[in-house]
């Protein structure tokens, strides 16, 4: 069991500025297998509870057993962050005080679930982090053209060389030779000469992050979260988002920065009516971000940024 579950990233960083004080509600909106809750549970006050959700049932199942010992003071909820405010009120709570969000998937997803995470097996094309619903990878490679694939892969995965790839994977999908992890990363190699590849990251990881992101909505996911989390917020409650790639992280900063200009998270203008009646300033002007040892320790963390503000 333990060699699955997923080491937690800038804990310490992250318990320092949750509230210390007795009887606070925190929200882990990216439970996983259940890290930073353990550890929320285990520093912060006896009276501290939490309220956890995360989309995949799996990993929740996980992190309900090793939270056993503190079932009293946790709640644990599948639902998709992007819904905070909903899946709040049904726990029975309209404001909390601490909220965290650790973006991404983790390493007991990429590991154990044979869902297509990782481009280092061959495992079916599916990549949705909650198996309920929604198109899988799959679904989308078979449904969009060529260009429409390309554009994705430039976008979500910030991939130079999407219009070659997306020509390969649609090559081999008319092929009928695309059907799980492996064909998908022989596509992306044929893309993707020896000489033209990167020496840190293998080739397909791009592609992957891609389709990880359109497959599950991510960054709407993050924006819906961006817009309405300080409604939820009690004065004084702080919310702390670690991000993993620059797309997330530059959507933190921009709303961050809003609220604290005033504004709605993605609406800054002079008009008065998206001026936002939450006053909101940010405790981190710059990103906060693993120490060498913790690098060390977890490669996982590198690239790691961990954005913090407070509603006052
Ligand atoms: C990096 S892991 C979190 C690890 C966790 N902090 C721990 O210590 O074990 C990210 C988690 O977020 C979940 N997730 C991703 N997008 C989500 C969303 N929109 N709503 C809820 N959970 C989401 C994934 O299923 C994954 O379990």
């Amino acid at each position: 069991m333990e060699a699955q579950v997923h080491q937690p990233v800038l804990v310490n960083e992250v318990l320092g500025y949750l509230p210390p004080e007795e009887g606070k509600v925190i929200v882990d909106g990216t439970v996983g297998t259940g890290g930073h809750t353990l550890a929320i549970l285990q520093h912060l006050p006896e009276t501290t509870r939490v309220l956890g959700f995360d989309r995949d049932a799996e990993s929740l199942a996980f992190a309900r057993e090793r939270l056993k010992p503190f079932a009293e003071r946790v709640t644990l909820v599948q639902g998709a962050f992007g819904e905070v405010a909903r899946l709040c009120s049904q726990a029975g709570f309209r404001h909390v005080d601490g909220i965290l969000l650790d973006l991404g998937f983790s390493s007991y997803q990429l590991a154990a679930s044979g869902r297509g995470f990782s481009f280092q097996r061959s495992d079916p094309l599916d990549m949705r982090l909650d198996q309920t619903q929604g198109r899988t990878a799959l679904d989308w490679l078979n449904q969009l053209d060529e260009r429409a694939l390309a554009d994705r892969l430039f976008e979500y995965g910030e991939e130079r060389r999407s219009r070659r790839i997306a020509r390969e994977i649609i090559s081999a999908r008319r092929m009928g030779s695309l059907e799980n992890t492996r064909d998908l990363v022989d596509a992306v190699l044929r893309a993707i000469p020896p000489r033209w590849r990167e020496k840190r990251l293998h080739p397909a990881t791009r592609t992957f992050q891609a389709l990880r992101i359109l497959v599950n909505d991510e960054l709407n996911q993050l924006r819906q979260f961006l817009e309405g989390f300080v409604r939820l917020l009690t004065a004084g409650g702080r919310v702390c988002v670690i991000a993993y790639h620059s797309l997330e992280d530059r959507l933190i900063k921009q709303a961050f920065q809003s609220l604290e200009r005033g504004f709605h998270p993605f609406e800054e203008s002079a008009d008065e009516a998206v001026r936002s009646f939450f006053p909101f300033r940010r405790l981190t002007k710059k990103p906060v971000t693993p120490s060498r040892e913790e690098i060390a320790n977890n490669p996982r963390a590198r690239g790691a940024k961990l954005r913090v503000g407070e509603r006052y």
